[in-house]
């Protein structure tokens, strides 16, 4: 019997894989297919999949022409596979001409021609493209434009904010990365002119605005997604989860700090800004403590040290949070420095993932012996902001919600925004 394997995505299965299957099956009697999966596409800088795996495994199944479907999930695994199945041919198509010609040490390697005119990256831009305003003159908002070239389906510009009313109905969705006190009123305005808003966090400061928005996003069948980068870096997600799991025990407390004072440095901050510490860092360094603890906290203390008490710029801020069987605290700074860490302390062990810890593509687990100490490292482009536009847009296609912050968070981020501008916190000089 001759065994054949052929690997691919096989994203939104068109003409052209039918046409490859058919002819890599006719070269044997049995084939096996090779499906990437999600992590190893996105590992691979493949971000822009419309469908999961399990969509795209049963897409192939209901062809009827794998005899066998396998999940591909590293590199360096078909040189395993040829091996372990005992294959006598390697097939793909010609757009990969020489580049699996070391595989034929272990069997026979064949370019098929690849079909003209049709491929999966075409089929995706064919897709109604969604139009995006940025709105935001800071350095954010450009580094937000450059990623919008990684992920299919979005027509990005920056638009300038006195431009913002004549030419709403350019756009289909907003991103706003204004001066948090104003996002309350920009984010409304769009959701009222039913436009699809990605708002960098805090989205508001109160929680009744922040109700208020989420009810007018669902009454005008819109999607309005907060915005937190670290949500959407693989090596997070994989230790919340891993904390779930029990990796470490039950966890006692939380500690996360983010400091940044090159803007205060280089003069580039105006303290009317909205980006004090509390706005600009306090959304990413409470997103793990309300991920992994919950949001049901019994007690919250906010102690700032202030730069300015009128426009309320907190130079540092430091806040506690006492829940039923843990701690946290959060430590965020534009005008002092400190290790931008996050420990997450367990009965068992702890997580320990270096500065800085919201763009990390790396952790440790640690024991008590060090011997059982596990390093994990997950690849991450675009600091996660591409991922999250690429969540957003599914949102957008889908009307369902695949953000990576869950509504309750945003809820219990803005209550704490509440606190800090409207009830007698502790002061330190
Ligand atoms: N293939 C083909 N003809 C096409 C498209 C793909 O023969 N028009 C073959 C590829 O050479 C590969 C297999 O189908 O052997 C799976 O390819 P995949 O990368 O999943 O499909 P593409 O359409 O090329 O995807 P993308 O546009 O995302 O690169």
């Amino acid at each position: 019997m001759t065994k054949v394997i052929t690997y691919g995505t096989y994203d939104l299965l068109h003409y052209g894989h039918i046409r490859l299957l058919e002819r890599a099956k006719a070269l044997g009697d049995y084939l096996i297919v090779g499906v990437t999966s999600d992590d190893y596409d996105k590992s691979r800088g493949k971000i822009n999949n419309q469908q999961t795996l399990m969509e795209r495994i049963a897409a192939l199944k209901a062809t009827g022409i794998p005899d066998e479907i396998i999940i591909e999930e590293y590199e360096g695994q078909k040189i395993d596979d040829i091996k372990r199945y005992g294959i006598d041919i390697f097939t793909v198509g010609s757009d990969w001409e020489g580049k699996f010609d070391y595989l034929n040490e272990y069997c026979k390697v064949v370019y098929l021609e690849r079909t003209q005119g049709v491929s999966s990256t075409s089929i995706r831009a064919e897709r109604r493209t969604v139009r995006l305003g940025i709105i935001g003159d800071n350095f954010i908002a450009a580094k937000f434009l450059n990623e919008c070239k990684y992920v299919n389906g979005v027509a990005a510009k920056i638009l300038e904010r006195d431009k913002y009313e004549s030419e709403i109905n350019d756009f289909d969705a907003f991103y706003f990365v204004t001066n948090p006190t104003k996002h309350y009123d920009e984010v409304k305005s769009a959701l009222e002119n039913h436009k699809h808003v990605l708002c960098e966090s805090p989205i508001a400061l109160s929680s009744l605005e922040c109700d208020e928005l989420f009810a007018l996003a669902e009454k005008n069948n819109c999607i309005l997604m907060e915005s937190i980068k670290t949500a959407y870096s693989t090596a997070y997600n994989r230790l919340v989860l891993q904390i779930k799991s029990g990796k470490i025990g039950d966890v006692v407390s939380v500690d996360a700090t983010c400091t940044s004072m090159r803007e205060f440095q280089t003069g580039n901050l105006s303290l009317d800004s909205g980006w004090n510490s509390i706005c600009a860092w306090g959304p990413t360094a409470m997103l793990p403590v309300f991920q992994i603890l919950g949001t049901s906290y019994k007690d919250c203390r906010i102690i700032s040290k202030m730069v300015d008490q009128k426009s309320k710029f907190d130079g540092f801020t430091k806040i506690d949070f006492i829940f039923d069987t843990a701690v946290a605290s959060v430590k965020v700074a534009k005008t002092a420095k400190s290790e931008g860490e996050l420990v997450i302390t367990g009965t068992k062990g702890y997580i320990y993932i270096p500065a800085p810890w919201w763009k990390t593509d790396y952790y440790e687990i640690r024991y008590e012996d060090q011997s059982e100490n596990i390093r994990q490292f997950y690849q991450l482009d675009g600091e996660g902001i591409r991922y999250e536009l690429v969540s957003f847009l599914k949102s957008i296609e889908t009307h369902k919600d695949m953000s990576n912050v869950d509504r309750t968070v945003t809820e219990a981020v803005t209550k704490i925004m509440e606190q800090y501008y409207t009830k007698e916190n502790i002061f330190i000089r």
